[in-house]
């Protein structure tokens, strides 16, 4: 089990501002606080007029590969919000490029990769990257945004876990289903392992390397983790993730976030991370019980921000009640729909900042 206490400074600190407000990282470390942090993953998107202003300039990738753009719109919800905490504008896919396989995001469908992973033949042909020659874009404009912010808030990095990657790779992209995922994961286990582990080792370097470059603490995205019952989950997807989860521990507040894991609760439990970020779909309260005193975040459904402002706070105070009895850092429960007008994701930010710890 993770003690909080064991964790040290990130490299960065050496060389940038402390965070001035680090109500985010305090809660992280499981330290009390005057009121809960608050930010909203996604916040870096199109519901922001700005964002889409820098989009319509460049394209996705050109954006995350432009350290100066990233930089710009990473802290864009900083600015307009007022959020606890920037997170860099990247990517979960970008390692997979750097392991050589080809991937390109289309206008209205979402990330594709051509050539899909789905044998042992294909996991031989991934390259292990030097992470700071194929990604060293991510750690450059994880330096500028430190620099920028300049301490006012905190920065996290994050990356997908192997689990959650793997499924884009295998399947060459999103998918309702996963079939062929989930077709390797019954046929040859022991093969899709193989796969696991080459991304998880990526993961690792590339995640070490945006520590040094200045992250304060890092998310780890398990979109599709709910895909697999307890017994598969921990036998398919846990002992990549915790190989991750171990190589990064020591260094900064590590948050795992799955999405669609309520019946994966008693695995989470074993976790070495420092915050549990779960969906909308299970109370904060059922979650402290399954996973005793841990540092929860989430979980306003995404699609709250669509109804009026009255409804939005009302949620939100709700919502910081169900999070009572230990650490708490307010978001949605999965990224912000693009739809959502400006002004009610700013009407959430300021019920967190209004409502004192229950
Ligand atoms: O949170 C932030 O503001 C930081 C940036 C960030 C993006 N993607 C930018 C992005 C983060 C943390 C991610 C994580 C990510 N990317 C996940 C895990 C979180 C989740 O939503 O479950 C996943 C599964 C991806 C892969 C991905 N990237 C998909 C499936 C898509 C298409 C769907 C969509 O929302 O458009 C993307 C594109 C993407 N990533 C956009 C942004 C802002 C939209 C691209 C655009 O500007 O057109």
């Amino acid at each position: 089990m993770y003690h909080p206490g064991e964790i040290t400074a990130g490299l960065g600190d050496l060389l940038f501002s402390p965070a001035v407000n680090d109500l985010f990282l305090r809660t992280c470390r499981g330290e009390p606080t005057e009121r809960r942090p608050v930010w909203i993953m996604r916040q870096a998107g199109r519901y922001l007029p700005e964002y889409r202003a820098v989009r319509q300039r460049v394209d996705f990738l050109t954006l995350c590969k432009t350290p100066e753009l990233a930089a710009e719109v990473t802290i864009q919800p900083v600015d307009i919000l007022g959020v606890d905490a920037a997170i860099l504008f990247a990517d979960i896919l970008l390692p997979l490029e750097a392991m050589g396989a080809e991937l390109v995001f289309t206008k209205g469908d979402g990330p594709s990769f051509p050539h899909p992973v789905r044998t042992r033949e294909d996991v031989a042909r991934l390259r292990s990257p030097e992470v700071e020659e194929t990604l060293g874009y991510v750690f450059a404009a994880m330096r500028l945004v430190r620099r920028e912010l300049d301490g006012r808030v905190p920065v996290l990095g994050f990356g997908g876990t192997p689990w959650t990657l793997a499924a884009y790779l295998v399947e060459g992209g999103g998918s309702k289903q996963y079939e062929h995922l989930l077709a390797w994961s019954y046929g040859d286990p022991e093969g899709l392992g193989l796969l696991l582990d080459r991304i998880a080792e990526t993961s690792i370097a590339y995640l070490r390397g945006q520590v040094a470059a200045g992250a304060q603490a890092l998310q780890l995205f398990d979109t599709w983790g709910g895909l697999l019952d307890l017994e598969r989950w921990r036998a398919i997807a846990l002992p990549p993730l915790r190989k991750v989860a171990e190589a990064l521990r020591g260094t900064v507040p590590l948050i795992y976030y799955v999405n669609g894991g309520a019946h994966l609760l008693p695995g989470l439990a074993e976790l070495p991370v420092d915050v549990l970020s779960v969906d909308w779909r299970q109370p904060l309260s059922q979650v402290r019980q399954a996973v005793g005193p841990r540092v929860l975040q989430g979980n306003l459904d995404p699609a709250a921000l669509l109804g009026p402002i009255p409804e939005i706070e009302r949620r939100t105070a709700a919502l910081i009640a169900q999070g009572r009895g230990g650490g708490h850092i307010v978001n949605l429960g999965h990224g912000i729909l693009p739809m959502v007008p400006v002004e009610n994701a700013k009407a959430f930010v300021d019920a967190v900042k209004r409502t004192p710890v229950p």
